[in-house]
């Protein structure tokens, strides 16, 4: 063993994440991947302070929100779900946590858990979206470990939901956002089956008023990108090869073609986000922006978390027909709800959107307006009395002013031609 890598041996601690660990060892095994790895953080440090607009854009998503139309309707299922109406936000699988990025601590080998639920990130994410609407959104984030399979996330966060008081009259939206780390390399653990097993356990023991949004993780694009812009990213991701080989476009078919039959009711519902079927990396003139994604080349930076979130914003209120499926993580403004359809598009409320818009209710000014037209009726009264006196005091009096006025202007008169 050279000093060199003896060094990097006890510099590096132990650290309790997986993904971390194995980066780690690798790190401190071959010195070879060590220098493409510190080329690669450092072309994303670069990389992310190439990024001007970014301080503009993401400080202008939520303004952006908070200048859209309330429209006021009645939510009755999940084809006439407002944003509004989520009382109750979870999200989970690889791509609702992200990496941080700091090049000093990373070049000591401290390495980030990339574990970061997406609500502590101080871009806009689709928490933070859904509070300009409802203020009183309740946030859950998973307490176990990412690496878990979905069903047993999903018991967490059902389990914690449960305790909540009328969470069955409550609008719960679950984002099931998996990468292609989560799930297992086996048939009957991919992420697609994962998915539907999630969905599933959610069927039995949330039935009612949950809306679920799946990101389809099937397009391997934007890994492939990283592979292919990135010498570390090759090395990094070839580990979860055989997770892409399972993860294929016809098993998401079949979950798409379940769901349909099983799990689209009234008061419960899945829709199937195509974002990533064909995404990849946004591009430079000279190469790849690798600043979206995290150390690890599978997880997204917080930068890359927030685009994305926006992505999934736009597409969610988009009907099914306008939604991308090439998704780039460069800066979009996300979409008001659309005054035509102002929904969570479903297929239903895709294909046709039947509502009615509440008009402002006239009853509860009607005291207000009845109080100043009896005022402006007394005013009225008073001011035709005043008036009525007045002229009456005016008669008498206007006699003897004619007289003196008379009098007065005429010597004026005579006084000029003199
Ligand atoms: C990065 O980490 C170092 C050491 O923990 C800290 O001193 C520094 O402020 C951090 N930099 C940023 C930009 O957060
Ligand atoms: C938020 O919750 C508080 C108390 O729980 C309630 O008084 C308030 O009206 C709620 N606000 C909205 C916008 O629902
Ligand atoms: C591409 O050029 C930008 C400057 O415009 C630089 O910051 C970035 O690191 C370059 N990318 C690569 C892969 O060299």
């Amino acid at each position: 063993m050279s000093p060199h890598l003896l060094l990097l041996s006890l510099v590096f601690p132990l650290i309790s994440c997986e993904v971390a660990f194995r980066i780690n060892e690798k790190l401190s095994t071959d010195p070879e991947f060590y220098e493409q790895w510190r080329d690669l953080v450092a072309i994303q440090d670069r990389q992310m302070t190439d990024h001007p607009e970014d301080l503009y854009q993401f400080s202008t998503v939520l303004d952006q929100l908070r200048t859209c139309p309330l429209i006021r309707t009645l939510s009755d299922g999940v084809h006439n779900l407002r944003v509004n109406d989520v009382a109750i936000y979870a999200d989970i699988g690889h791509l609702s946590t992200f990496c941080r990025h700091n090049l000093t601590r990373l070049n000591n080998g401290d390495l980030d858990s990339c574990g970061h639920h997406s609500s502590s990130s101080e871009l806009p994410t689709l928490d933070k979206m859904i509070k300009v609407f409802n203020p009183n959104l309740t946030v859950m984030n998973v307490h176990r470990n990412h690496d878990e399979s979905f069903v047993n996330q999903v018991k967490e966060i059902t389990a914690r939901i449960k305790a909540i008081p009328d969470h069955e009259e409550k609008w719960k939206m679950i984002f099931m956002l998996p990468n292609i780390q989560d799930g297992e390399a086996s048939e009957t653990g991919q992420a697609a089956i994962e998915v539907l097993q999630a969905i599933e356990y959610l069927n039995d023991n949330l039935p009612r008023k949950t809306f679920i949004v799946v990101l389809k993780s099937s397009g391997k694009g934007m890994w492939r990108d990283a592979s292919h812009a990135h010498s570390a990213c090759l090395t990094l991701l070839d580990r979860w090869k055989k997770y892409v080989d399972h993860n294929s476009e016809s098993v998401w078919e079949q979950v798409n073609t379940i769901v349909e039959k099983n799990f689209q009711h009234q008061l419960f519902t899945v829709e199937i986000l195509p974002l990533l079927n064909e995404g990849a990396l946004a591009q430079f003139p000279n190469g790849s922006d690798l600043s979206s994604l995290g150390y690890d080349c599978a997880h997204w930076s917080e930068r890359g978390l927030s685009l994305l979130h926006v992505a999934i914003w736009t597409a969610m209120l988009s009907s099914q027909s306008m939604r991308t499926r090439e998704y780039r993580p460069v800066h979009s403004m996300p979409k008001c709800p659309e005054p035509r359809c102002p929904f969570i598009r479903t297929s239903s409320n895709s294909a046709v959107c039947l509502w009615s818009k509440i008009e402002d209710d006239p009853f509860p000014l009607a005291p207000q307006i009845i109080a100043v037209a009896i005022l402006a009726v007394c005013a009225l009264l008073c001011f035709i009395l005043v008036l009525f006196l007045c002229l009456r005091k005016d008669k008498s009096t206007l006699k003897k002013e004619k007289a003196f006025g008379s009098n007065f202007s005429s010597i004026k008169f005579i006084d000029d031609d003199v």
